[in-house]
This record gives structure tokens, C-alpha cells and sequence, in this order.
């Protein structure tokens, strides 16, 4: 069976150089014997050149590889440094930057220019949750942001589906409806694409997720993974996060 994904997503956390070594270092020793999940931790750009031994992704990037573009990042830049992954489209920057469907997309094609595996987060508001409006917006964010990406990229692609109301909050989203909206992926991506593909995407959940609730979403959630934010800024807790994965 493929390991499960577990991705830390500390976001603007922790505030010094002091911290994020030891927060690092602590992961990195808690799971040192893990077999059966495969880790990502995503510290912020200004900590990435200060970690080795664990796979490391970015938070956000540039849709262009240089140039005169102030205070951006490029796709070339991370991969340069090691890292593997990149996080896309998370709520937070879509919110506070309004990142659109469009500059997601044009993220996603120049990152895989570099080479770099993307978690592209998609996920509903509470509103549009209580509206019954859910498959519509996911259809809406998974097309938008994989528009013209061909088939064959798909495999460096993995999407978190991250309810906009369950991030942060403790309000969890409930296994059942985990699971309904992981199919609600696979059959838009099925659609997209075919449903070899839709089979093997790989899908995680994100929003709350601890060490109390981590095994669930992963023994009937229907996901191959966990997109963790909070409870990845306490090594203990995380490092449970990843062994609940067998
Ligand atoms: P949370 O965040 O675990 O703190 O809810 C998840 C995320 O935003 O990726």
C-alpha cells in the first residue's frame, strides 16, 4: 500500500530562528523510526535553508522563474534549495491575497517547470457548505487551477481538500462528509482527465486535524493524507499525527 502523506504547514509560525530549529529537530528525531507515512513540513521561506533530513515544501511561490518581481519567490529558487513541495491556493492566501483560480494555475505550470510537486488546497466557505454549494465550488477551484495541465503532470499533483470553516476553528469536518468530498474530487478530476486518474490521485484532509482525530480520517476517510496547520507547531503532537498512520 502507498504511505500515507502527512504535510506540517507551520504558515507565519514559529517567531524565531531559535524555535523553528528546535520545533525541526524535535520532528525530526520523533520520527525517526516511521515506516508507513511519508512527511512534508513547510516552514516558512525564511527558515527553509536552515533544515535538512526531512522533505521540505514552500507555503506559496511566484508564477514567474526571475526577474524583476519584488518580494516574490520562484518556482527555480525552491528547488534549488532542496525543497519538493509547494503548498497552492491555501484559503488564507486566497483571502488575505486574493490569489484567483487563474494566478493558482499559472503557479502550478511554472512549478512544474522546476520540477516541484504541488498540494493545490481547494475547499468551501461555511456559507456555501450551509447553500448546498460545495460540489460547485470545488468543480469551480479544481478546474480553475488545472486548466491545460497535461495528464501526465497529474502525478506530481496532490489536492487537500481544506473546508474553509474547519481551518483553525476545532469544528472538524465530520469523516462521512470528508469522504463524500474526496469522491466529489476524484469524479470532477475524473472528468477532467479519466478515472485511472481520479483513482490514483492522491487526496488529503485539512482543517483541525490533532492527534485525537487523525486516525479516523485516514482509516474511512478516503483520503491518502493529512494537510496539518496548527497541531504541526508542537512537535509531540505532530510526530502522534504521523505515527497514527500505522
Ligand atoms: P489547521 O490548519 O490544522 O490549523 O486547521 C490547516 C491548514 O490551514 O492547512
Amino acid at each position: 500500500m502507498a504511505k500515507y502523506l502527512i504535510v506540517g504547514n507551520w504558515k507565519m509560525n514559529p517567531s524565531s530562528k531559535k524555535e523553528a530549529v528546535k520545533l525541526f529537530e524535535s520532528v525530526k528525531k520523533g520520527i525517526r523510526a516511521v515506516k508507513n507515512a511519508e512527511v512534508v513540513v513547510c516552514p516558512p521561506f525564511v527558515y527553509l535553508t536552515l533544515f535538512k533530513g526531512l522533505t521540505l515544501g514552500a507555503q506559496n511561490v511566484f508564477y514567474k522563474d526571475e526577474g524583476a518581481f519584488t518580494g516574490e519567490i520562484s518556482p527555480q529558487q525552491l528547488s534549488d534549495l532542496d525543497v519538493e513541495y509547494v503548498i497552492l491556493g491555501h484559503s488564507e492566501v486566497r483571502r488575505e491575497l486574493n490569489e484567483t483560480d487563474e494566478v493558482i494555475n499559472r503557479k502550478i505550470k511554472e512549478c512544474l517547470l522546476a520540477k516541484l510537486k504541488l498540494i493545490l488546497c481547494v475547499g468551501e466557505a461555511s456559507e456555501e457548505n450551509e447553500n448546498g454549494k460545495k460540489a460547485q465550488v470545488l468543480e469551480k477551484q479544481v478546474r480553475g487551477a488545472l486548466e491545460k495541465v497535461p495528464s501526465k503532470e497529474m502525478k506530481n499533483i496532490t489536492i487537500a481538500y481544506e473546508p474553509i470553516w474547519a481551518i483553525g476553528t476545532g469544528k472538524n469536518c465530520s469523516v462521512d462528509e470528508t469522504m463524500t468530498s474526496a469522491l466529489l474530487i476524484r469524479k470532477i478530476i475524473a472528468r477532467l482527465y479519466n478515472m485511472g486518474l481520479a483513482r490514483n490521485l492522491r487526496i488529503l484532509y485539512g482543517g483541525s486535524v490533532n492527534s485525537s482525530n487523525s486516525a479516523q480520517y485516514l482509516e474511512s476517510g478516503g483520503v491518502n493524507g493529512l494537510l496539518v496547520g496548527g497541531s504541526s507547531l508542537d512537535a509531540g503532537e505532530f510526530v502522534k499525527i504521523v505515527k497514527s498512520a500505522g
